[in-house]
């Protein structure tokens, strides 16, 4: 990749609209916080951790993300954590994120759900004020838990109600289908809450569609099994779905088996309006940027292929039509220029 093209892609304007927080826990925080509150981490080094991050599948790394999770305890711990988050997206031109969260891999260690928010939340509004940052928070549901359990989880979150935009569906997908989560979900829609759920990321194309017809979401993340499936590719095209794509947790997670296989120039091609994001960026390898150049680098994506995965991520994102307006006009001097 020419130095150009490398600087295009890290300087200009994007949305993160994928990224749980959670997986943005960097070994060395980890084994700060975790000092700090006299938790016992399983490896004795940063760098015996980091060898353990070598995973065959989305269940291995997930077993590893909940057990990384274990060491936060305090709102400080959830405001450090989304802090350096922040401060990383920010130098990387991230003028707007979307943040998911996971409250019950903490609330059932018996961590307050209000500190958890609380935290996250106070880091995200520090980020406003001193870089200009606009985010989102997106409450996301463990699926591998009951439905009973989300609607738990969706009541402790009432009092935060106007600090989440939106619920979202993550963790274990294979044998936890999007149905199982239906009534939960009509009643997050009733609340006026956005709706994304994860699906066709290890799941078949059959989980996408069910997101879509029984959940009503209004992005996909992930998505990659779409493409097994010509009728599901031409729905999503047609509703202008969104799919938040994240080339390196697909690689590290053998969703694909190499980055010059994977799926993100066809989604683009078939018209599917398909954003670059990091997932867990802490395990994974690399931040929004790291997953731009190596897709870029592996599928010889162009200046303009950049500039729509750009503005797709702001024409994406949740918020309002003259926020998105703003931002698409920064996009559009940034590349009159560049
Ligand atoms: N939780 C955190 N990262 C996830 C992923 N990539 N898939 C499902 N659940 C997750
Ligand atoms: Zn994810």
């Amino acid at each position: 990749m020419t130095d150009e093209m490398k600087k295009f892609i890290e300087e200009i304007p994007k949305a993160e609209l994928h990224l749980h927080i959670e997986g943005s826990f960097e070994p060395e925080l980890m084994f700060d916080i975790a000092a700090r509150n006299g938790v016992k981490i399983k490896y004795a080094t940063v760098e015996e951790l980091k060898k353990a991050y070598d995973f065959n599948n989305l269940q291995e790394f997930l077993d590893i993300y909940y057990a990384g999770a274990g060491a936060l305890q305090t709102k400080k711990d959830f405001y450090d954590l989304t802090w350096a988050y922040l401060e990383k997206a920010h130098k990387q031109n991230v003028i707007h994120t979307e943040i998911m969260f996971d409250p019950q891999t903490h609330t059932d260690r018996g961590i307050p759900f209000a500190y958890v928010i609380e935290g996250i939340h106070d880091a995200l509004e520090d980020a406003k004020s001193k870089y200009g940052m606009t985010y989102n928070l997106i409450l996301s549901f463990l699926r591998h838990l009951s439905e009973e359990a989300a609607f738990k989880t969706l009541e402790e979150a009432t009092p935060y109600k106007s600090w989440i935009k939106c619920v979202g569906l993550d963790s274990s997908e294979v044998g936890n289908p999007p149905s199982k989560f239906k009534n939960v979900y009509t009643k997050a829609r009733e609340e006026g809450f956005m709706l994304t759920a994860h699906a066709g990321e290890e799941g078949p194309a059959e989980y996408v569609w069910e997101a879509l017809d029984i959940l009503g979401v209004d992005r996909i993340d992930h998505g990659n099994h779409s493409l097994d499936d010509d009728k599901l590719v031409e729905r999503l095209a047609n509703e202008k779905m969104t799919l938040t794509v994240c080339p390196l947790s697909n690689l590290k997670l053998k969703v694909v088996e190499d980055l010059h296989n994977h799926p993100l120039k066809t989604m683009l091609d078939k018209g599917l309006r398909a954003t670059v994001n990091s997932d867990d960026p802490a395990y994974f390898g690399g931040y929004v940027n790291d997953n731009f150049l190596a897709v870029a680098d592996a599928l010889d994506l162009t200046k303009e292929d950049i500039t729509t995965l750009a503005q797709n991520s702001i024409e994406a994102s949740f918020i309002d039509d003259d926020l998105k307006k703003k931002y698409l006009n920064e996009i559009e001097s940034f590349v009159a220029e560049n």
